[in-house]
């Protein structure tokens, strides 16, 4: 199974990926956690990523797509994978796409997760992120709204979207994602 997550910052992707790829027995990759990872170790990329990610800005194509690049070279990737956080914008999903078909791959589904933004502010409000401060959760908003929304459309004329409601408790925004996916 090869799933991409879409949705607003405190959307719920995480929470739902984390849960999904435990089901699903398949690795749950998030370029957010990758790039944190790489920012607590000083290396090269973690350097040039740390500044985008204060300032709640995309971190460029090209970096984003050696990171995941990577990653999806690991051996635990080969029979699926669950992406939080990548494709943010056009040309990484395009990126992606000719990745995957290159390995023979493809995406089976994509899933929005459909939040109302003031519910989505108050999520953030109490996340403990350095990047979840008023200011640049409002900015992040407004990067998603320009750069990574688009991707909705992208899915959708590619038949592989599914609008899930995550106004709900987790338990029931996991039963809906799971019955889209049957
Ligand atoms: O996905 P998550 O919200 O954890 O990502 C945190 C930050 O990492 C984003 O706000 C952005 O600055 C950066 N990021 C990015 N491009 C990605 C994934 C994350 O620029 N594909
Ligand atoms: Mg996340």
């Amino acid at each position: 199974m090869r799933l991409i997550m879409l949705g607003a910052p405190g959307a719920g992707k995480g929470t739902q990926a984390q849960i999904l790829a435990e089901y699903l027995k398949v690795p749950h990759i998030s370029t957010g956690d990758l790039l944190r990872v790489e920012i607590q170790n000083s290396t090269p990329v973690g350097l040039q990523a740390m500044e985008y990610i204060r300032a709640g800005e995309l971190v460029p194509d090209s970096i984003m797509i050696q990171v995941l690049e990577e990653r999806l070279r690991d051996p635990d990737c080969s029979e699926g994978f669950i992406l939080d956080g990548f494709p943010r914008t056009l040309s990484q999903a395009r990126y992606l796409g000719t990745t995957l078909r290159r390995m023979k791959r493809e995406i089976d589904s994509v899933v929005n997760i459909d939040v109302d933004q003031q519910l989505i502010l108050g999520r953030l409000a109490i996340r403990q992120r350095t990047d979840d401060d008023p200011k640049t959760v409002k900015h992040r908003l407004d990067v998603y709204h320009r750069e990574t929304a688009p991707l909705i459309d992208f899915y959708l004329r590619e038949g592989l979207l599914r609008h899930i409601d995550g106004d709900a408790p987790e338990d029931d925004v996991t039963a809906r994602i799971l019955r889209s996916l049957d």
